[in-house]
């Protein structure tokens, strides 16, 4: 970054009251610049980890969505995907715009409720691009009421609901994925500090992914003693997203996490991506059954 032109002649201090808020917005400029450069920069590195390798990707809604991150990550490094959405048209619409330049051609209706649509999609996407690689899970839902309420009035139908879609929608795709998995290959969901603390408002959305985490180690048992593949979670830090829309208080988590963090910012969701492409590259052929924290290191604070 160019150094800042400071007037530092006190004979003038008129000069000095317009440049300071000058400098102010240069820093800011200077941050967002830097913050776009590097990733920029990364996104346009490709080693050629995923060459050669197929996966599903179940879980994008719009260019916001962390699966669609990580799924724009692994082509530039060589993968050739396939996309699930939403069974309505309008669903469709906005993935296959997104799919669609990145030549992906199966791209496939699911709602994770139905088993014949996850055992249909599987099939399709075997049909058209044969045995796979990968599995990315980045699928959640609770109810509005749910997300705002006290966790305490949380309904059956809504607990069970937010179970069924964000919990055992993993287990319902690597019962059904299972057979067209290749030996070695990765799956990896995502999950949040919710899993573990209480986060205000995450509710039952926190105990949804208690169960998802603790089905990440019973499936990575089950699936490693299968066909050696394994299974692993990140736990990602707050990213502005459809789903986090509806997390009451979210912008408050958002700008909590930078006072607190290490790092002391948010974390950006090319890291999400950047930290999936190692679980889903050999880069991590030798980690299964884990919980990794993207999150500016914030879960390891404790005050
Ligand atoms: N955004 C964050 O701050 C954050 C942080 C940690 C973890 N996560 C997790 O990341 C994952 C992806 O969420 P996101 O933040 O990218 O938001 P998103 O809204 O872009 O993605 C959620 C996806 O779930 C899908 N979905 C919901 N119900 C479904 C159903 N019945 N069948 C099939 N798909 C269904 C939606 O279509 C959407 O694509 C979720 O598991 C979320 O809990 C998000």
């Amino acid at each position: 970054m160019a150094p800042r032109a400071t007037p530092c002649n006190t004979k003038h201090p008129h000069l000095l009251a317009f440049a300071r808020p000058m400098s102010k917005l240069w820093d800011q400029f200077g941050a967002v610049y830097k913050i776009r450069v590097e990733e920029t920069s990364v996104k346009n590195i490709s080693m050629g980890l995923m060459d050669g390798k197929k996966g599903i990707v179940f879980g994008v809604a719009n260019d916001r969505s962390l699966a669609w991150h990580i799924a724009e990550r692994l082509h530039a490094e060589g993968a050739e995907l396939a996309f699930t959405h939403l069974p309505p048209a309008k669903m469709e619409r906005r993935v296959r715009i997104l799919a669609e330049p990145l030549g992906a051609t199966c791209i496939v209706p699911c709602d994770v409720t139905d088993d014949a649509q996850i055992k249909a999609a599987f099939q399709e996407a075997n049909r058209q691009i044969g045995h796979l690689d990968f599995i990315i899970h980045a699928i959640a839902f609770a109810s509005r009421s749910s997300l705002s309420n006290p966790f305490h009035k949380t309904s059956r139908a809504d607990f069970l609901q937010a179970m069924e879609i964000s919990a055992f929608s993993l287990v319902a795709l690597c019962q059904h994925g299972l057979r067209y998995l290749n030996e070695g290959a990765s799956v990896l969901t995502l999950s949040y500090l919710g899993a573990m603390k209480v986060v205000p408002q995450y509710n039952v959305m926190g105990v949804c992914k208690a169960a998802l985490e603790s089905s990440v180690r019973y499936l990575a048992a089950d699936l490693g003693r299968e066909k050696h593949i394994r299974v692993n979670a990140i736990s990602a830090g707050p990213v502005q997203t459809l789903s986090a829309a509806g997390v009451s208080g979210f912008d408050k988590i958002l700008r909590h996490y930078p006072q607190k963090s290490p790092l002391h910012r948010n974390i950006r969701a090319h890291e999400v991506a950047t930290s999936g492409l190692y679980f889903l590259s050999d880069l991590s052929s030798g980690v299964t059954g884990e919980v990794h924290y993207v999150d500016a290191g914030y879960n390891t604070i404790g005050w």
